[in-house]
């Protein structure tokens, strides 16, 4: 058997040959603590958009909101992109544009239908399989740079997932032979999101995010602070806010970030409502 570091040398040399001059760096670890670390290091010294990262392993992956993001060796992809954006006022642009490239590449890889929850969720099958994640920050020159990290569940860990994430989370396949998705996955996704994010064309990506979406009509608990409320979604809005109505029948736009959403009491699941 391989060791995992030649795993990782046998992985780069398969994303460079499935994307020839496409990405300017192209990095693979054997182990990382959180790739969104190494794109920040070299976001910080200098490194080219486009530049990717990828772990086999991470031992420290996060998630949003202070979540960490389970991330064993040989079931997942865990990979990160240094990009360099124009502005940071809108980070969620990122993380949609994201999502849309991922449930893409999810669907070309399984041939299934792919949804996604406001904000960065992807789900197959009624159960999250990828998140989604964008930091960044500024330059000391005042250039904005952001790193976008993605994970995506391929195989189940050995054992199963932990007990307290069996409901919700799954994983593209059962089979040990989707480990060989691994690369033409993370090829897909980060040739997806670069020629998204390059064309720009909003109308494009709020419809095909707006057909994945999971919340449209459902009820929520909305969590701020120590605030909770209900109110019905509406939708995700053309500033990728997400459109929600509260029993009085006032409607807001709310940002991600801001709050937590769950689904609200008598409501079923995003997993068992979904189609
Ligand atoms: C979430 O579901 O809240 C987002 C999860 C993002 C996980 C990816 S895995 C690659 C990159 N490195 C990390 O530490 N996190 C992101």
């Amino acid at each position: 058997m391989d060791s995992p570091t030649d795993s990782a040398l046998a992985l780069q040399k398969e994303i460079e040959a499935l994307l020839p001059g496409r990405l300017p760096r192209v990095e693979v670890h054997a182990a990382l603590g959180s790739t969104q670390d190494r794109a920040r290091e070299l976001a910080l010294s200098g490194a080219p958009e486009g530049s990717l990262i990828v772990a086999l392993e991470q031992t420290a992956g996060r998630g949003r909101q202070g979540r960490s993001f389970y991330s064993p060796a040989g079931t997942g992809v865990y990979m990160s992109l240094v990009l360099r954006p124009r502005s940071l006022e809108r980070p969620e642009e990122i993380t949609i544009t994201a999502a849309v490239a991922t449930a893409r590449a999810v669907e070309s890889v399984t041939g299934e239908r792919a949804r996604i929850k406001w904000v960065n969720d992807v789900y197959l099958r009624g159960k999250k399989v990828s998140g989604i994640l964008t930091e960044g920050g500024l330059l000391p020159n005042g250039s904005p740079w952001a790193a976008l990290g993605v994970g995506v569940n391929l195989l189940p860990p050995e054992g199963g997932f932990p007990a307290e994430l069996r409901e919700t989370v799954g994983a593209l396949a059962e089979e040990s032979g989707a480990r060989a998705l691994r690369g033409p996955l993370i090829a897909r996704i980060a040739e997806g999101y670069l020629t998204l994010y390059a064309d720009a064309n909003g109308d494009e990506l709020l419809r095909e995010y707006r057909e994945r979406d999971v919340l449209r009509g459902r009820m929520l608990d909305i969590i701020q602070g120590e605030r909770t409320r209900q109110a019905v979604v509406l939708g995700v809005s053309e500033d990728f806010g997400l459109r929600v109505r509260d029993a009085g029948g006032e409607e807001e736009t709310l940002r991600s970030g801001e709050v937590h959403l769950r689904p609200a009491r008598g409501e079923t699941t995003w997993q068992q409502k979904l189609p």
